[in-house]
């Protein structure tokens, strides 16, 4: 009773194989079962007899049929129909057994976070970069270069810190661009910021330990943070930082604290002085580690870029974390820690436990494209493109209804906070805007705890003139729609 269709994609020797397994693995052929000889069955069903034998061979080759060609063909005696029976589904779920996979209770913690649920990036999409200006042509070229000869090392697997001089190379970067002060040594290449994130959770925090979280902050540290099981605690930011006396009140004893000091995320503030030490002081008194994501630093609009927290540092509690996804592109997915002397060999071993190192050509390329001064030059060209990227949208936003939508100029970053008044539902704004085709994230979705300041995310840095012009029409729609 087979039903073979020659019509179908799937080769008629494969569709026999499949049918002839299914009768198996449904008890309907018991083993020991002699099929019917290959002749004979490509002559009653008019196929040819090698479609035939090359589906009897497979079946043969995985154990489901017994015999040799020529001698008949059994279906293998060894099968424990007990075994085949117990495979056709239940028809009633068992009384109080849940039908859905049972994840265990980290899975199901982890399986729920919706902390960095992405979209594909469009007008005004906030962290994009400019990608169709990147030089993917001598990206190219290094890429290539380091393909023709790779290195044994490159092809199987290398340093789990990550390709040596990649690490020199972006010693020195750092060095000279934010005053970090590190060996090559403390540095590990990461798949981005993110990762190094959940290593530094991985690392150094327990379930149920307190981590200090900025508030308003970025959805992805908290992610892998809770992911670990850390206890958030949102300490808000006013316009110094974090504000570390009411931390030191909220939660003294915390492990941890996760700082953007050089352009707090989302609201672009600037850590002054004052609280870079206050917060260094804590850190060393308490005993714990602060996470210093300085995911965009580079783009600075006024003056020179601003110093590290990391070079103040004398007491090796910050964990200094950079990305390449803002100053080349996110798919790249390469970023960097520097952590402190006493933790190297601790954070080579995790790293060694979770995926070993990025692409080692990839870093190759890497190291040549900072060495060669390639990433410089994009970062120079991409500070002027942004800074007029971020004057276009001024311009265009103070043609909006008037008063409503607070947009102040900044010296820093790819985005712009357009605050709006304290009991407006930016949610639904920034729902209406989405229904036109544009994204701008309400303010609000980034709090986790008590007083909420109202707003928009107006990401700009990937956003030609055009479309810059084009969405803040469709913003003008969606505000006079509320
Ligand atoms: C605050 C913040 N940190 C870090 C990153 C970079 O993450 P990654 O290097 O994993 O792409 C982003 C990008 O979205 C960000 O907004």
């Amino acid at each position: 009773m087979l039903s073979l269709d020659p019509a179908s994609a799937t080769p008629l020797y494969r569709q026999l194989y499949f049918a002839i397994r299914e009768a198996i693995l449904a008890g309907r052929l018991h083993p020991g079962t002699r099929l019917p000889a290959t002749r004979a069955l490509a002559r009653d069903h008019g196929l040819s007899r090698n479609t035939v034998v090359s589906a009897y061979e497979q079946l043969r080759a995985e154990g489901y049929l017994d015999g040799r060609v020529g001698a008949g063909s059994f279906v293998s005696a060894v099968l424990p129909e007990a075994l085949l029976h117990a495979r056709q589904p239940q028809a009633e779920t068992p009384a109080g057994r849940d039908s859905r996979p049972a994840l265990s209770a980290r899975g199901a913690r982890l399986a729920a976070l919706r902390e960095l649920a992405r979209s594909p990036p469009r007008a005004f999409s906030p962290g994009v970069p400019e990608l169709a200006s990147f030089p993917f042509d001598d990206w190219a070229r290094l890429l290539a270069r380091r393909w023709r000869n790779p290195p044994r090392s490159f092809l199987v697997g290398g340093d789990p810190s990550g390709y040596r001089p990649l690490r020199e190379a972006l010693a020195v970067y750092l060095g000279a661009a934010r005053a970090v002060s590190c060996d090559p040594d403390q540095i590990l290449i990461v798949s981005g910021a993110q990762q190094a994130v959940d290593l530094a959770a991985r690392a150094l925090l327990d379930p149920g330990d307190s981590v200090w979280m900025e508030e308003p902050g970025f959805g992805g540290t908290r992610g892998a943070l809770l992911a670990a099981g850390a206890k958030l605690v949102p300490v808000p930011v006013d316009d110094e930082g974090i504000d570390v006396q009411q931390g030191r009140r909220m939660a003294p004893g915390a492990r941890m604290a996760c700082v953007s000091p050089s352009h707090q995320y989302p609201l672009g503030v600037t850590m002054t002085l004052r609280r870079r030490l206050e917060l260094l002081d804590w850190a060393r008194a308490a005993d714990a580690f602060v996470l210093e994501d300085d995911y965009d630093s580079e783009y600075r609009y006024a003056g020179r870029p601003l110093a590290a927290m990391q070079g103040l540092d004398d007491a090796g509690r910050i964990l200094y974390i950079g990305s390449f996804s803002k100053v080349m592109f996110p798919g790249l997915r390469i970023g960097y820690m520097v952590v402190p002397p006493g933790l190297v060999e601790a954070f080579r071993a995790i790293r060694a436990l979770v995926d070993s190192h990025p692409s080692s050509v990839a870093q190759a390329a890497l190291g040549d494209f900072i060495a060669e001064g390639y990433l410089a030059a994009h970062i120079r060209r991409m500070r002027a493109l942004y800074a007029e990227r971020q004057a276009i949208l001024l311009d265009t936003l103070q043609a909006l209804p008037a008063g409503l939508l607070r947009v102040a100029p900044h010296d820093a970053g790819m985005h712009l906070v357009g605050l709006l008044p304290d009991d407006y539902d930016d949610t639904a704004l920034s729902r209406r805007a989405a229904a036109l085709g544009i994204t701008v994230p309400a303010l609000s979705a980034f709090y986790r705890g008590g007083t909420v300041k109202r707003g928009l995310l107006l990401g700009y840095a990937g956003v030609g003139e055009p479309e810059i012009r084009a969405g803040a029409a469709r913003l003008a729609r969606a505000l006079a729609g509320s």
